[in-house]
């Protein structure tokens, strides 16, 4: 029998980790194909980040993701970030390649590999972001990617819409990029094609709250909303009411943990819908 001192660790960073999912998508995962290896939660403090990631390499943590608060300053530590990282700044898996430190982002191939399971192609389409925090800016600079056609940057804090609509603008000049504030005064409801939620109001203690009025969109609009507890939030009650389509952010988060575990475990298709369906089925005692 195999101890715990053969296998390969995996871990968490960020503060606070009590409550991820992580540890049950990823201990879950690695069992279901075999692979020996374990995956731990550690609250690590903004002052102790270098220090923590010399010792990573002096045990040989062969991968860990990275969350609040330390998705940014991260980078100044690893040795090497990948080009999605360096358009988004900010990493939520890291790799150690025989004692390298490498950053990816997985958030954005998460959000976008939930499309794909869901058949919706995003080329040449106008998206609605709500929000401009992280998740935001990993959503709309993977729909940037893709080829969308316009995405307009909501925000309840204008400001920091006008910042990411700009930061995106930069990048891709050819996709038309707007703001606006949650009101969404200037946007023609009837042109998007999907709204996608990127802010916490719907969870909790908002779960009683949408971040928009949902009256006057095209019949349609697909509603997507990233978060998965609850699973169904306040916006995609409204939203199924009205007859759209209609997502929620469970697809994405088991997605960007695969995308995490091809990149440690440098393998491709590890997507199998069987172990999607699985590790689905073992997170529903989790969150509902
Ligand atoms: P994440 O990493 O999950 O994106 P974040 O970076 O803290 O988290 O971003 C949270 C987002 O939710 C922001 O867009 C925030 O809006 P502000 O920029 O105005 O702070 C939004 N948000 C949080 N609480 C909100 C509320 N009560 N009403 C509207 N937007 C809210």
């Amino acid at each position: 029998m195999k101890t715990i001192k053969d296998k390969d660790i995996y871990c968490l960073i960020g503060n606070p980790v009590s409550k991820s999912l992580s540890p049950t998508i990823h201990n879950s995962y690695f069992e279901l194909i075999g692979e020996n290896s374990i995956y731990f939660t550690f609250e690590i403090k903004e002052e102790k980040l270098e220090l923590i990631l010399e010792a990573f390499k002096i045990l040989n943590v062969k991968g860990f993701n990275v969350t609040i608060p330390h998705k940014i300053t991260i980078i100044n530590y690893l040795d090497e970030v990948s080009e999605d990282v360096k358009v988004l700044g900010a990493v939520n898996t890291v790799r150690n390649l025989n004692g390298k430190l490498i950053g990816f982002n997985t958030d954005g191939k998460g959000f976008l590999k939930s499309l794909e399971m869901e058949k919706i192609d995003v080329k040449d389409k106008k998206i609605l972001v709500l929000g401009a925090g992280g998740a935001a800016n990993a959503i709309s600079v993977s729909l940037a990617m893709e080829g969308v056609k316009s995405i307009i940057i909501a925000n309840r804090t204008i400001s920091k819409a006008e910042t990411l609509s700009d930061r995106i603008s930069s990048y891709f000049p050819k996709i038309e990029v707007k703001y606006d504030s949650l009101k969404l005064e200037n946007v023609k409801k009837k042109e998007v094609d999907m709204i996608v939620n990127c802010t916490s109001v719907g969870m909790y203690p908002n779960q009683t709250e949408s971040p928009i009025d949902i009256e006057g969109f095209q019949k349609n609009l697909i509603v997507y909303d990233i978060i998965y507890k609850p699973k169904k939030t306040r916006l995609l009650q409204l939203a199924e009411f009205k007859g759209y389509k209609t997502i929620n952010g469970i697809s994405m988060l088991i997605n960007q943990g695969l995308c995490s575990q091809e990149i440690w475990l440098g393998k491709k298709d590890l997507f199998f819908l069987e172990n999607f369906e699985k590790i689905r089925r073992i997170l529903k005692n989790y969150i509902e």
